[in-house]
């Protein structure tokens, strides 16, 4: 068979991207380097493996497919049902789901278009819904909304109350949340969050969602990796829906996943199948389903098992270390993969150590803590155990990474003093061409460079910033 020639004005789709364009070419190898030569301690970021790597950038993202196997609206998706029937049946598998029992939707483009769509199943416009406010560690998506304005789309469509944490100890105020719900009556009380340390209570969210005939969805985006290994307990025996992201502890590719309940009665699989395609979104992204697949094979590896025990060890072995400089930490530990650091004690805000901590290559991210008193400048930092250990690093090394932190702590004491204000901006000015930084970041790049990286090769990264 002869092949004809490419029209010249398409000789643009047979182009490496190096070729192609350089410009995108030089960001994601320079991206490439930084992850390689810093450390990555934001608590919902991981890196994913090679195999995931390879599947998301497929030809696969030529493919419409809306619908759901074997109903589709349009023709030629008998590769596409298979594997999108392989990543349902995987999903199922690797959270130890009987298929009579739950089903789940594998098509959401991310944690809020899934948490979206999951309202857009549970309940009606202007319901009434219960999560944990965001200063306490709650999503956006769980209802967020400030006195003046109506943040999140779950606040702007629903009514929403928030229940928080015990200032005091940084726990989950159950007893509050409780008589709030006596008021409140919500339709919909949704446990998980973004910056909670601690094991969540499930049975009694059930007992008090059960008073007001309510349903319980969990978010578990941030735990789902320690949840499929048993290293964090699991939310389905007492959830109606549940949803994740997959990206976090999960280890997989930017997407999301709503499991619901078959055997309840009330059709929430039809009603979530629908919410997600077409009521909040169009066609799958179906690389991005081969990608979730392969991370659900390996989450449910006896290897996923020893690195989400590895995650849990060292985020307990970098909060030990934290607190023997006698740092405050909420609920004075961790669970999970996750510390919500105070600095409050120091006087410090999270922004300043941030900043400093970015000049180091240190990756956090500030966060406000119980009690915070302004949610514009929070109190403390989030750190995350997660893709550090996907680097292959242990206990020790986490000490290593707490030394690192607490020098970027003692750094920030000295530099608020010298500007002699409390001024970011006074503080940014203090920070220039401060030697110790330059001192740390370099020690830094040689340390996270010693480890390895998943997903690409290092000694292949062509980019062309230098640290
Ligand atoms: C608990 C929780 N749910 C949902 C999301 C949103 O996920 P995405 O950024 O993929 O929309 C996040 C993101 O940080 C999260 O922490």
């Amino acid at each position: 068979m002869s092949v004809r020639q490419i029209d010249p004005w398409n000789s643009v789709l047979h182009t490496p991207l190096e070729q192609e364009d350089k410009e995108v070419y030089d960001i994601v190898e320079n991206e490439k380097y930084r992850q390689w030569s810093g450390l990555e301690l934001i608590a919902s970021e991981n890196f994913t493996s090679q195999a995931t790597i390879e599947a998301n950038g497929t030809a696969l993202t030529n493919k419409y497919s809306e619908g759901l196997p074997g109903a589709r609206y349009y023709g030629g998706n008998e590769h596409i049902d298979e594997l999108e029937n392989l990543c349902r049946k995987r999903a199922l598998a690797a959270f130890g789901l009987n298929p009579e029992q739950w089903g789940v939707n594998v098509q959401p483009y991310s944690g809020s278009t899934a948490n979206f769509a999951a309202l857009t199943a549970l309940i009606q416009p202007q319901d009434r819904l219960m999560g944990l406010d965001l200063p306490s560690g709650g999503h956006l998506t769980h209802g967020y909304q400030t006195n003046k304005k109506k943040i999140s789309s779950s606040s702007i469509y629903f009514a929403s109350m928030p229940y928080q944490v015990d200032q005091a100890t940084g726990y989950i105020d159950y007893d509050r949340l409780e008589q709030n719900a006596g008021l409140f009556r919500p339709k919909l009380l949704i446990c998980g969050g973004s910056a909670y340390p601690r094991e969540w209570d499930y049975a009694r969210f059930r007992k008090i969602a059960d008073q007001h005939g309510a349903y319980v969805m969990c978010d578990m985006a941030h735990i789902s990796g320690l949840v499929a290994t048993g290293e964090a307990s699991s939310p389905f025996d007492f959830c109606d829906v549940v949803t994740t992201t997959t990206h976090k502890t999960l280890r997989g590719p930017r997407a999301g996943l709503i499991f619901f309940r078959r055997d309840k009665g009330d059709d929430l699989e039809n009603r979530v199948n629908q919410a997600v395609f077409p009521s909040c979104q169009g066609g799958p992204h179906n690389n991005t389903i081969a990608a979730i697949a392969v991370t659900l094979k390996q989450a449910a590896s006896p290897e996923f098992k020893r690195y989400a025990q590895q995650v849990r060890a060292n985020a307990v072995a970098m909060a030990e270390a934290l607190k023997k400089n006698g740092y405050k930490l909420a609920t004075d530990g961790t669970d999970n993969h996750l510390i919500l650091w105070d600095l409050k004690p120091q006087k410090l805000t999270g922004s300043k150590v941030e900043r400093i901590c970015d000049m180091a290559h240190i990756t956090i991210n500030k966060n406000s803590i119980a009690g915070d008193k302004s949610a514009v400048t929070p109190g403390g930092v989030r750190l995350g155990s997660s893709a550090l250990t996907s680097r292959s690093m242990k206990e020790e090394d986490f000490v290593k990474v707490a030394e690192f932190l607490h020098r970027t702590v003692q750094i920030a004491v000295a530099v608020q003093d010298k500007a002699g204000s409390k001024m970011m901006k006074d503080f940014v000015a203090a920070l220039e061409g401060n030697e110790e930084i330059a001192q740390l970041k370099k020690e830094v790049i040689e340390f996270a460079r010693s480890f390895p990286m998943p997903g690409f090769d290092p000694t292949k990264i062509k980019a062309t910033v230098q640290y």
